[in-house]
C-alpha cells in the first residue's frame, strides 16, 4: 500500500473540494489517498479520500489567537496533519524543535503527522544534503512513535519548480532517511517523496527503493491531474 497525499497549500475552495470528492468517488485503488486542505475545508467526507490539515499548533489549547489545535483538527474527522513543511520552515521560522512539538500534539490527539524534511538549494550546493536530512529526522521526530508517523522527503529547491532530483539522488536520500529511522527503532515508517510530482513521473518515482508514496502539491488541485496520479500508482 502506497500513500498518495495531496497538499493544497492556500489554494482551492469548498466548492472545488466537493468537485474533487465527486470526481474521485468511483476510483478503485489499493493505495491510501489523502488530501491536506486548508482548515476551513476540513469536515468533508469521502469513501476514497482521507483528509488532513497542513499545520497544527504546538500548544494544546489556550490564548493563541489564530492557531488551530490538534484536537480541533481531529474533531473534523481529519486523520493526518503535515508538520514542518518547507514553507512553514521558510516563512514561519519553524525549527526541528518546533516541528517535533507539533508532531507530538498531533500524536496526542490521534492524528498521524506527516513530518517533512529536505534541503535548500544552498545546502545542496554546499554538499550538506545528507547532514541536513539526518539532523531533521533525528530532531523533528518525537519519542515512541513506531508505526504512528509518516516522513516526507521534500528537496526544497524542487518544490513547485517543475524539476525533480535524479532517481539516484532520490534513492540516496531515502536510503539515508530509512537508515536513520532504523537506528531510531522506526523501521517500516513510510517515507514519501514530494516536490514536482505529476502524472508523468509518479510511476518512476514510486518504484524507487524506500519510496512509500508521494506528497503532491500543485498537481493535486485539479481532478484531471490528480486522478491520473492515483491511477498511475500501482
Ligand atoms: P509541488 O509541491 O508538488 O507543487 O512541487 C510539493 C509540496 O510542497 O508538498
Amino acid at each position: 500500500m502506497k500513500f498518495i497525499i495531496g497538499n493544497w497549500k492556500m489554494n482551492g475552495s469548498r466548492a472545488s473540494l466537493r468537485d474533487m470528492i465527486q470526481k474521485t468517488e468511483k476510483i478503485k485503488t489499493e493505495n491510501r489517498v489523502v488530501l491536506c486542505v486548508p482548515f476551513t475545508m476540513l469536515g468533508e467526507t469521502s469513501d476514497v479520500i482521507s483528509f488532513g490539515a497542513q499545520d497544527v499548533s504546538s500548544h494544546e489549547r489556550g490564548a493563541y489567537t489564530g492557531e488551530v489545535s490538534a484536537a480541533m483538527i481531529a474533531e473534523t474527522g481529519a486523520k493526518y496533519v503535515i508538520v514542518g513543511h518547507s514553507e512553514r520552515r521558510m516563512y514561519h521560522d519553524e525549527t526541528n524543535d518546533i516541528v517535533r512539538e507539533k508532531a507530538a500534539r498531533a500524536l496526542d490527539n490521534g492524528l498521524i503527522p506527516i513530518i517533512c524534511v529536505g534541503e535548500t538549494m544552498d545546502e545542496k550546493r554546499a554538499g550538506k544534503t545528507m547532514d541536513v536530512i539526518t539532523a531533521a529526522v533525528r530532531e523533528s521526530i518525537p519519542n515512541d512513535v513506531k508505526d504512528k508517523i509518516i516522513v516526507a522527503y521534500e528537496p526544497r529547491w524542487a518544490i513547485g519548480a517543475g524539476i525533480t532530483p535524479s532517481t539516484d539522488d532520490i534513492a540516496h536520500a531515502h536510503r539515508v532517511i530509512a537508515d536513520n529511522l532504523s537506528y531510531m527503532g522506526l523501521d517500516g515508517t513510510p517515507i514519501l517523496y514530494g516536490a514536482s510530482v505529476n502524472a508523468g513521473n509518479v510511476a518512476d518515482i514510486i518504484s524507487i527503493e524506500n519510496v512509500g508514496g508521494v506528497l503532491v502539491g500543485g498537481a493535486s488541485l485539479k481532478p484531471d491531474e490528480f486522478i491520473p496520479i492515483i491511477q498511475n500508482v500501482k
